[in-house]
C-alpha cells in the first residue's frame, strides 16, 4: 500500500452518526435502529448507519408526495430539472477520489476501478439523463371518422417512485434509479442495501448541495425486509424500481398488487457466452475472463456459462483457466490487485457452498475452487470444466468468480442458441465468431435482453438494459428507461365533431 486509506475526509465521514434523508432534513429513525457496516476485505466494522422502520418510510414517502404534489419538481421546466441534474454530475466528480475510496471501503473492489468505472459512469448517467428532463415529449396525430380532431399524448411523471438497489455497483446504481426518475419529474425515496449504504448517503449530501428542493430526493438505508418491503407495500408509493434478486423481485410483485404499483424489475442472471470454432480465441480468452471475473463476478451480467465448440475447447479453457490463476486477488487499496473480495461474509458462505457443489457434481476444476485467504471476503477465480447443464453451477446464479464450461460439437446454429437459452434467465449473452451471418443469426435465436458479439459488458448510458424471462420487467437506461418513470396521456381536441351521437342513431 502506498497512501494511507482511509483519508482524513473519509475517516472523518466513516465515524459520523448517519441518518435518513427526509424531506431535506437528516432525521434519526424512531426505534434507534442501526445496521454495521463492514470491510469486506478485512471483516472489520466501519461505520453504521440508521435502519429506517415503517415509521420512516411513511414520512419518507409523504415528503416524497408534498414534492409531488406542490408541484416543486414535476412543476419545474424540464431546463431547470436539466441544470439541477447536470450540477450533481459536476459534484461527483469534484468528490470522485473521496466517493471511490468510499466505494472501495464499503463495497472491496479496486480503487482502481471505483475511480476509473464507478465514478465517470455514475457522472455520464445524470449528465446523459439530465438531456432527457427537456426532450420527453408524446406524439401528435390526427383522428377522426367520425368527425376531426387533433390528438396528442402527453409523457407525465409517474409520481412518488420507491427505488431499491443492490451492493454491486451501489453509487452507479443509485444514480441510474435517481437520473431518469429525477428527470422525468418524479419524487423519491431510494434505498440502498444494507451492506453498501455509505455512497449513497454522501450523495445524499451532494443532492442538497446541488440546491433540488426539499422531499425530490429522499433516501431511507435499511434492512430489505423491513424497510424495503414496506415500501414495496406503500399505497402512497406509484412504482417500485428495483435491481436486485430474483427471489425478492417476486416478493415485490407481490407487495406491489395492493395499489395495482407499477414495478420494472432488474433480476439475476446466468449469462452465455457463446464460442464458435471460427472466433479469435485470443480475443475470446482476454474477453471472457473479463466477462466472468470483472467485480469479482459480482455481476448480473456477468458471463457464468461458458459454451464453446469442442474444436477450441481445450485451447479456450486452457487460456482462460492460466489468467484466471495469475489474477492478482487482495485488498481493493492495494495498487496490483486485480479484484477485490466478495462483498460480505453471506455471499463468501453462498459462493463456498457452489464451490462445493461443483466439485461434487464432478465438474473438471481448472483453476481456483477455493476460499483466498483467511481473513476477508476473498475467492479465487474459478474455472469448471466439463460441467453439464443439471449442475447447480451452471442453472443457479452464484454472483461470484466461478466460471462453468460446457462444449458442444454441432454446427446448427439453432442447437446452438438452444443451449445458450437453456436457462430461466435472460438477461445478457456474447457470441464470439468472425462469421457475420452467424453473428445475426445467433443474434435474433438468443432469448435475452442484450446480446454482445465478440465483446461482454458493453454498455452505456443510451443504451437499455433489462431482462427476457425471469430476468426482469421493463427496461433501464436510453429513451425505455425514461419513459418508464411516465405515464401516457392520450387527448383529443375536436376540430369537426360528428354531431349528435343520439340525433345520428335516430
Ligand atoms: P437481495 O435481492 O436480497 O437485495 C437487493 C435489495 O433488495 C437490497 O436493497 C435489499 O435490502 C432489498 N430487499 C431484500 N429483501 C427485500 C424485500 N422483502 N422487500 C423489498 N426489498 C428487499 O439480494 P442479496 O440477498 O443481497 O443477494 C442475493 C443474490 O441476489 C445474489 O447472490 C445474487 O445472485 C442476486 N443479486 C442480483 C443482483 C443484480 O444485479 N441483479 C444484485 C444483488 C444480488
Ligand atoms: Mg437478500
Amino acid at each position: 500500500m502506498s497512501e494511507a486509506y482511509p483519508s482524513a475526509k473519509v475517516a472523518a465521514f466513516l465515524r459520523r452518526d448517519h441518518r435518513l434523508l427526509i424531506g431535506g432534513e437528516w432525521v434519526a429513525p424512531a426505534d434507534g435502529g442501526t445496521i454495521a457496516v463492514w470491510n469486506p476485505a478485512t471483516g472489520e466494522q466501519i461505520a453504521g448507519v440508521a435502519a429506517a422502520g415503517t415509521i420512516e418510510v411513511d414520512l419518507a414517502v409523504r415528503a416524497a408526495r408534498a414534492a409531488f404534489e406542490r408541484g416543486t419538481w414535476p412543476g419545474m421546466s424540464g431546463a431547470t430539472r436539466a441544470r439541477l441534474i447536470w450540477r450533481l454530475s459536476e459534484l461527483l466528480l469534484e468528490h470522485a477520489d473521496e466517493l471511490a475510496e468510499l466505494e472501495t471501503f464499503d463495497n472491496g473492489k479496486p480503487l482502481h476501478d471505483t475511480r476509473a468505472v464507478d465514478l465517470p459512469v455514475a457522472s455520464e448517467l445524470l449528465r446523459y439523463f439530465a438531456g432527457w428532463a427537456t426532450k420527453l415529449n408524446g406524439i401528435s396525430t390526427a383522428i377522426g371518422d367520425p368527425g376531426e380532431y387533433q390528438a396528442f399524448t402527453l409523457r407525465e411523471p409517474i409520481g412518488v417512485v420507491a427505488q431499491i438497489i443492490p451492493w454491486n455497483f451501489p453509487l452507479i446504481m443509485a444514480v441510474m434509479k435517481l437520473a431518469p426518475a429525477l428527470a422525468a419529474g418524479c419524487t423519491v425515496v431510494l434505498k440502498p442495501a444494507e451492506e453498501t449504504p455509505l455512497t449513497a448517503l454522501r450523495l445524499g449530501e451532494l443532492i442538497a448541495g446541488a440546491g433540488f428542493p426539499a422531499g425530490v430526493v429522499n433516501i431511507l438505508t435499511g434492512i430489505g425486509e423491513v424497510t424495503g418491503a414496506a415500501l414495496s407495500a406503500h399505497p402512497d408509493v406509484d412504482k417500485i424500481a428495483f435491481t436486485g434478486s430474483t427471489e425478492v423481485g417476486r416478493k415485490i410483485v407481490q407487495a406491489s398488487a395492493g395499489n395495482l404499483k407499477r414495478v420494472t424489475l432488474e433480476l439475476g442472471g446466468k449469462s452465455p457466452m457463446v464460442v464458435l470454432p471460427d472466433a479469435d480465441i485470443d480475443a475470446v480468452i482476454a474477453g471472457a475472463t473479463t466477462g466472468i471475473f470483472f467485480n469479482s463476478g459480482q455481476s448480473c451480467m456477468a458471463g457464468s456459462r461458458l459454451i464453446v465448440h469442442e474444436a477450441v475447447h481445450d485451447w479456450v479453457v486452457a487460456g482462460i483457466a492460466a489468467r484466471a490463476r495469475a489474477i492478482r486477488v487482495g485488498s481493493g487499496f492495494d495498487r496490483t490487485t486485480q479484484i477485490g473480495p466478495l462483498v460480505s461474509e453471506v455471499q463468501l458462505a453462498r459462493v463456498s457452498r457452489y464451490l462445493d457443489e461443483g466439485k461434487a457434481a464432478g465438474a473438471t476444476l481448472h483453476a481456483g475452487g477455493h476460499r483466498h485467504g483467511t481473513h476477508g471476503y476473498f475467492v479465487e477465480p474459478t474455472v469448471f470444466g466439463r460441467a453439464d447443464p443439471s449442475m447447480s453451477i451452471i442453472r443457479e446464479e452464484i454472483f461470484g468468480p466461478v466460471l462453468g464450461v460446457m462444449a458442444y460439437a454441432t454446427h446448427d446454429l439453432e442447437a446452438i442458441a438452444a443451449l445458450a437459452n437453456d436457462t430461466s434467465y435472460g438477461l445478457a449473452a456474447s457470441v464470439w465468431t468472425r462469421n457475420i451471418t452467424t453473428a445475426h443469426r445467433l443474434v435474433r435465436l438468443i432469448r435475452s435482453g442484450q446480446v454482445w458479439v465478440n465483446g461482454h459488458h458493453v454498455g452505456g448510458a443510451d443504451l437499455p438494459v433489462g431482462g427476457y424471462k425471469q430476468s426482469g420487467w421493463g427496461r433501464e437506461n436510453g429513451r425505455d428507461g425514461i419513459e418508464a418513470y411516465t405515464e401516457v396521456k392520450s387527448v383529443a381536441i375536436a376540430l369537426n365533431p360528428p354531431g349528435d351521437w343520439l340525433a345520428i342513431k335516430g
